[in-house]
């Protein structure tokens, strides 16, 4: 049910000095977004033929609308942050499995960019939610996430909330969940895995940091499984195809 189309920019604004959000009108792609999904988004030079995968941030299914929060890392991005209102920009989506929503006491953990689709996840997660956001030092988005529970801040000079990382901020606030909800850079999944095994946690990680294309075509996303073929080979898995959503107990970082 993916689609590649030529959408309209509804909105752009700065959140951070090189974060951007975006509002995009795509009825098509919003009617069918799940939380933890993406779109990969395809810049106007020609000459670099594969999209960026951007995570969606929210999705308004009402106006048809998707949102997505992301930094500007490259041309690609910078491209990107240039749109404005009324402006094309062609996208494919939406991509990926996304969140299983389970009803259980939960933490959405974001780290850096990987903060913005916990914002699709919490409006969509019908459960107690703590959210552990952990950044460098700039804040964004926290405010936002405070309409569905309460929020707690890590950030590594500890200018506001815990300083340390995301599992520092569990600890500080003797926080406890039955389900973790994560993504972000792989150091922090890697302790977000080993900290919901000691734990006996179930955990879900999004591991869309490693994604390129987001269509299949790069092969910078393989990753190691935990399967095993009939003929004793590890089975070899594809983020933007297989994930970018993953049992933390599936995948190898
Ligand atoms: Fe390019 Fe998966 S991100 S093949």
């Amino acid at each position: 049910e993916k689609v590649k189309l030529t959408a309209k920019v509804v909105s752009q604004e700065a959140l951070t000095d090189d974060i951007c959000s975006m509002w995009i009108q795509a009825d098509e792609i919003a009617k069918a977004a799940k939380p933890g999904q993406f779109i990969s988004v395809y810049t106007k030079d020609k000459s670099k033929v594969l999209p960026r995968p951007i995570s969606l941030c929210e999705v308004d299914k009402e106006q048809g609308r998707l949102r997505i929060v992301y930094r500007v890392v490259g041309a690609g991005t910078r491209e990107f942050s240039a749109y404005q209102a009324g402006d094309d920009i062609e996208i494919m989506g939406p991509l990926g499995n996304g969140f299983p929503l389970k009803e259980k006491k939960a933490f959405l953990i974001g780290g850096g960019i990987g903060i913005p689709p916990m914002l699709e996840l919490a409006k969509n997660l019908n459960c107690e939610k703590q959210m552990v956001l952990g950044y460098r030092d700039v804040l964004f988005l926290n405010k936002e996430f405070e309409q569905y529970g309460k929020v707690y801040v890590a950030t590594e000079d500890g200018s506001a909330g815990t300083k340390g990382n995301v599992i520092d901020a569990i600890k500080a606030n003797g926080l406890e969940a039955d389900v973790i909800y994560a993504c972000g850079p792989t150091p922090m999944l890697r302790a977000l895995k080993a900290y919901a095994a000691e734990n006996g946690i179930e955990c879900w990680l999004s591991l869309e940091e490693k994604m390129a294309c987001g269509i299949g075509a790069c092969l910078a996303c393989v990753c190691k499984s935990k399967d095993i073929d009939e003929h004793s080979h590890v089975h070899n898995k594809r983020i933007c195809k297989d994930g970018p959503v993953f049992a933390a107990e599936e995948v190898e970082l």
